[in-house]
């Protein structure tokens, strides 16, 4: 990322596919900052859910009927677009989830529930999101396991030290962000796979902030389960995935029981069907799937690396106008060449709740808080702060915009 090329997206022609940026919020145009938390959607992905309900729309496999073949053909293809999109080798590796939360909680109990036992060990690092912190407890819990946590450096980057020497063989599992949702740090992940695999642990990624933004493959990091979110890359809300080894899967247990996740079933007994139905139970969420399938067709014809260039200039130039403010706390990384465009952040002495009020009067949509990361902002006493992130829809001029109430507030308050 260090010698990057010009940015090769034209923000004022994407703009122009998102419906919501025609709508004035507080009667001021809308600058939406909390992609974080979720995207927007350009049309495209509105009208391929509503071309689905309005066109195709049926249960999937289960009939003959022509409706439901289209229905069924669209849903495949969703799956296999993911499946390129993150490199996976088979579409039956990937499991359709209501979010990253879910797919993580599937893995939890479809693997850790059956495979962990008293006295093993999972690693995190202290940078995980609630979503990736609460499912382990459960199993701590149930099972009898033990949580540890890597920590990280003063300036927000993972301590590989600490990770390597918690690195034991006691441990089992190994569940990482690639990307921090409070810090931005990316975190080293392909290495910190290897080390993992050394030891014979099961590896799992937390892509819901990385897939949207950076080019990810999922063979390259080496992983044997990835999480992600949906509605975090454009796609509808309710719309996630899981993306795990075709060896693990076919062994694990399912996660959810019922109907189409079968083969057979007899009074007392059943078997399972083929991945991915095996863990698909019941009736999915089948345009909000199709509806992720447009918006990754979207992203795929703007191009990942360009994406993420893009993002890397206005990184630079927010963290530079972010670092012009007097009293302003920034957290995470003070760089850009391996951070995202999240920034967090405390104007010292102003609750972040204020301000992020102040700043939606201007039509600016900012997160305060927490950010479902509450060890870490224990860890590294950051209190309740304000967050920023950027999408391939915002600009520079937004960040002036922003940069301007900021300065406002600490006049103001
Ligand atoms: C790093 C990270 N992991 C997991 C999640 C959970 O995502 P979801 O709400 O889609 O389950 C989030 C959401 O903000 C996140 O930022």
């Amino acid at each position: 990322m260090k010698n990057d090329p010009p940015a090769k997206l034209d923000s004022s022609k994407i703009r122009a596919d998102f419906p919501i940026f025609k709508r004035l919020i507080r009667g001021k145009p809308l600058i939406y900052l909390d992609n974080p938390a979720t995207t927007q959607h350009p049309q495209c992905v509105i009208d391929a859910i509503s071309n689905f309900y309005s066109q195709h729309n049926a249960n999937i496999r289960r009939a003959t009927h022509l409706l439901s073949y289209e229905a069924t053909q669209l849903y495949e293809e969703a799956h296999k677009k993911v499946a390129a999109f993150i490199g996976a080798d088979n579409w039956h590796e990937i499991v359709f989830t209501r979010n990253a939360t879910e797919a993580l909680n599937l893995i939890a109990y479809a693997w850790g529930y059956w495979n962990l036992q008293e006295g093993d060990e999972i690693l995190l690092t202290i940078m995980e999101h609630h979503s990736n912190i609460v499912p382990w407890q459960m199993l701590q819990n149930m099972k009898g396991i033990k949580l540890k946590y890597a920590m990280t450096t003063p300036e927000g980057r993972l301590d590989m030290d600490d990770f390597r020497r918690q690195l034991t063989s006691k441990v089992k599992l190994v569940s990482i962000n690639h990307a921090s949702n409070v810090l931005g740090t990316i975190n080293p992940v392909k290495e910190m796979v290897l080390l993992a695999k050394n030891i014979n642990a099961v590896t799992i990624i937390d892509g819901a902030q990385s897939v949207p933004h950076i080019p990810v493959n999922v063979k390259e990091i080496g992983c044997d389960f990835m999480a992600v979110s949906g509605h975090k890359m454009l796609g509808p809300t309710g719309s996630g995935f899981l993306y795990g080894k075709k060896k693990l899967m076919e062994k694990m247990h399912p996660f959810l029981y019922g109907g189409d996740m079968i083969d057979e079933v007899t009074l007392h007994n059943a078997t399972w069907n083929e991945l991915p139905w095996k863990y698909e139970a019941g009736t999915p969420a089948i345009a909000d799937a199709i509806g992720l399938g447009a918006a990754i067709d979207y992203l795929s014809a703007l191009g990942m690396e360009n994406i993420m260039h893009y993002e890397q200039e206005l990184n630079r130039y927010c963290l530079e106008q972010l670092q012009q403010i007097p009293d302003i706390t920034i957290h995470g990384p003070l760089s850009t060449h391996d951070r995202l465009g999240v920034f967090t952040f405390n104007l010292n002495g102003i609750s972040s709740h204020e301000v992020a009020n102040l700043l939606d009067t201007y039509g600016i949509a900012v997160r305060s808080g927490n950010h479902c990361a509450q060890p870490l902002a224990n860890h590294l006493h950051m209190g309740d702060t304000l967050r920023i992130g950027f999408y391939i829809y915002n600009t520079r001029k937004e960040i002036d915009v922003m940069i301007e109430i900021l300065k406002k507030a600490l006049a103001l308050f």
